[in-house]
């Protein structure tokens, strides 16, 4: 009979106790407090209450301590002699290092079955009157298992708070003392000081009458367990105090603000604050990189209503959103920005360019307005760069950071954690830059700042712009000229703006070179909708017969409109109405019309043209009738994802028959065919153009393909399944857990 024990009957230990309930065939609560033995006997919270450890101790399978943190080492001390081997510990404590003292100092070491763990919830009540069954439901809990943790106690406790509703996540022990003290043990404290300090100052608390909503919402936390929270200062004393002083400091700074009537400090940082709170706000509510929230989105297609008509404008291009905040930063002055993308990869280069001192406003409705430092103004970042998904936002960030006189590290989600760094950091290196990966490669990256680099003549061996630019961006501080040659033409956006900026870039043929020394001059910049994301609809529109879709202000630079020319060498009918230059950007409304596409060879220089679109032109070949084939493509396979294998599998399970090769694949059209694909439940590995690009193929489907996990869609096209259903393909978007595949 499997039996839990918790001891400390509050309101946490009581809630555990009614959530785990389905776990459990017994559960048994042991508190110091009678009344509290007795309540939770009379609510039902527990089968029976003790005060008997020892025994209680032995026939419990796993044991909750729910007690405040600096109890914990008595209550280990009393278990010890009664514990079977088997026996799993775990606590709620919001200071894990303390505890992991504690059990060191009782058992002479940490036992392999005991995990610490600490649920994100609570409430300003206590006692085990307060529980609620449902007080961890999608609430975080962090557990911190070390090297020794048995994997099978990790997995129990793992299971209890899933029973909770929780999400499980895993921290290191000092990370999350030093994370926690920031963002929950910082906040008690100041909510206990300002009613106290305004308590002490209003004796029949007057004051508090007239008190308005924000006084209420700052100092909710402050009718806390005050024993609770005097054991969290204490035990997570030098993580606090250091919190604090960073905290004091900073309201010292707006004192001085307000008694020297500097508004411009007031606005500047209150600027920065509201930003800051707002981009967190976005990504706790729609971000599909950030592990903080790990929310749930799946794509289900419908099967098709008909053509798609009418005129859309898809979002700003990213390869541009992320190099105008770039620029926008180094500029001398301040920089205007227009239709900037605010997907989840650019907003990521724009919260890292604060978190580097820059003052940024917006976006509001894709307008940003910039306040530039200049070459030599970044400042020392207060933790490591947090990049997402976002591949664009490192490798051009390490050849800005290389040149810096701090160190910075640069991290990101897991699919950028898989993702090739030494194409950057080798470079950098030979122009002195000192970076350290992890093994293979791999982020994140280290970058030790104060170091002089020098100007390089480098012939990359891929055609990568990301490579291009990050050392062109490194030359703006190299000694000296830096250039490079490049195998084939590769996006240029980073010499354009450049130029823009008031920066000279010269090149030669394959040759791009600047000189350091320069400066750059704030600008405006429009940014052009991206012909990436405006691809899906291309295509789309392409291969659903009867459709007529214009695509606004589409972005047409020569270095990306390959999509433009490999879809018409497969037939397809696009028209280039309006093209103007806006910013130094050629731009376009592209007009596309349905008609039976062929397969082709598609020819190998149009390959870097189109990098970011095979995903999509994968799904138009299965629609064309004939072979396509594709070579030359390898670079596809270090992308978000493998591109080529995960199409590959995924067109496979829809019926198509397909071939891989190292560097491409084979692809039979069933263009004869109305309904080209079958129905299938596929993965997209956090790629978010593999996600949009299974969710056209519906277009073409008799039935229905789920796609699952697709949040990262937010990285580069928000909004893609509302405008998606605005032209009547039918997409539904679900949330949250699909039950398991069968
Ligand atoms: C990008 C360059 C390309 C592209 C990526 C954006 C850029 O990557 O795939 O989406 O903005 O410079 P590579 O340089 O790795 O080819």
């Amino acid at each position: 009979m499997k039996q839990l024990l918790v001891i400390g009957l509050g309101l946490i230990g009581g809630s555990v106790a009614l959530a785990a309930r389905p776990l459990y065939a017994r559960i048994v609560g042991m508190d110091l407090d009678p009344a509290e033995r007795q309540a939770a006997l009379s609510l039902g919270v527990v089968d029976a209450v003790t005060e008997d450890l020892a025994s209680a101790a032995s026939a419990a399978d796993l044991i909750l301590l729910a007690v405040p943190v600096l109890a914990v080492e008595s209550v280990l001390r009393q278990l010890q002699p009664h514990l079977r081997p088997e026996t799993v510990i775990t606590d709620v404590g919001s200071c894990k290092v303390v505890v992991a003292e504690a059990a060191q100092r009782v058992f002479g070491h940490i036992p392999a079955q005991l995990v610490l763990g600490h649920p994100i919830a609570g409430a300003e009540k206590s006692g085990v009157a307060a529980a609620l069954p449902d007080l961890f439901q999608q609430r975080k809990v962090i557990l911190t298992p070390q090297a020794e943790t048995d994997p099978q106690a990790l997995a129990q406790v793992r299971q209890l708070w899933q029973t909770c509703g929780a999400e499980v996540l895993e921290m290191d022990m000092q990370q999350h003392d030093q994370v926690l003290a920031r963002t929950s043990h910082l906040p008690h404290l100041l909510a206990y000081s300002l009613v106290d300090t305004l308590a002490s100052q209003d004796e029949r608390l007057e004051m508090f009458r007239y008190a308005a909503g924000g006084f209420r919402d700052f100092t909710r936390i402050a009718a806390s367990d005050p024993i609770m929270w005097r054991d969290i200062f204490l035990a997570n004393r030098e993580a606090t105090l250091s919190a604090l002083d960073d905290f004091v400091a900073g309201v010292q700074r707006l004192r001085s603000a307000i008694d020297q009537a500097d508004g411009d400090h007031l606005v500047a940082t209150f600027t920065r604050a509201k930003a800051a709170r707002d981009y967190f706000t976005a990504l706790l509510n729609a971000t599909g990189y950030q592990k903080m929230t790990d929310q749930k989105i799946n794509f289900i297609t419908q099967p098709p209503s008909g053509a798609l008509q009418g005129s859309i404008r898809v979002p700003g291009d990213k390869s541009i959103s992320h190099r105008s905040i770039m620029l926008g930063a180094l500029a001398e002055g301040t920089t205007q920005v227009k239709g900037f993308l605010e997907g989840e990869d650019a907003l990521a280069t724009l919260q890292t360019f604060r978190d580097l001192g820059v003052q940024i406003e917006g976006p509001h409705h894709g307008e940003v307005t910039i306040h530039g430092v200049g070459l030599h103004g970044l400042q020392a970042p207060k933790g490591p760069l947090y990049l997402g998904n976002s591949g664009t936002s490192m490798r051009l960030l390490a050849g800005i950071l290389a040149a810096q006189p701090f160190d910075t590290e640069l991290t990101g989600d897991a699919s950028l954690s898989k993702r090739p760094m030494n194409r950057v950091a080798d470079p950098l290196r030979l122009m002195g830059a000192k970076i350290e990966t992890q093994e293979g490669g791999r982020p994140p990256l280290k970058i030790t700042g104060g170091q002089t680099l020098r100007g390089i003549d480098y012939t990359l061996p891929m055609a990568s712009a990301q490579v291009k630019s990050c050392l062109l961006l490194a030359g703006l501080w190299a000694e000296g000229e830096t250039s490079t040659t490049e195998p084939a033409p590769t996006r240029d956006h980073t010499e354009r703006m450049l130029r823009g900026f008031g920066y000279a870039v010269e090149q030669q043929g394959a040759t791009a070179r600047v000189r350091s020394g320069g400066q750059l001059q704030a600008t405006a910049i429009d940014i052009p909708a991206d012909i990436s994301s405006a691809t899906f609809f291309l295509v789309a529109a392409a291969m659903t017969p009867g459709s007529d879709l214009t695509l606004e202000h589409v972005g047409i630079n020569p270095t990306r409109d390959g999509v433009i020319h490999i879809l018409r060498l497969m037939g397809a009918d696009i028209e280039i109405q309006n093209p103007r230059e806006i910013g130094g950007e050629p731009v376009a409304d592209l007009r596309i019309r349905a008609t039976p596409l062929k397969g082709i060879d598609i020819p190998v220089d149009l390959v870097p043209l189109a990098i970011d679109e095979f995903p999509a032109l994968f799904i138009a070949a299965a629609c064309a009738e004939g072979t396509t084939r594709l070579r030359g493509a390898e670079e596809l396979r270090v992308k978000e994802s493998d591109r080529i294998q995960v199409m590959a599998d995924g067109l496979a399970a829809l019926g198509i028959d397909c071939t891989v090769v190292e560097d491409g694949i084979d692809i039979q059209g069933r263009g004869d065919q109305q309904a080209v694909f079958g129905s299938a439940r596929l993965p997209c590995y956090h790629d978010h153009r593999i996600a949009m690009s299974f969710a056209i193929a519906g277009l073409r489907s008799a039935g229905s393909i789920i796609i699952e996990d697709c949040a990262t869609v937010n990285t580069s096209f928000p909004g893609f399944a509302e405008l998606a259903r605005s032209l009547g393909c039918g997409l539904e978007v679900q949330q949250g857990d699909l039950p398991p595949a069968g």
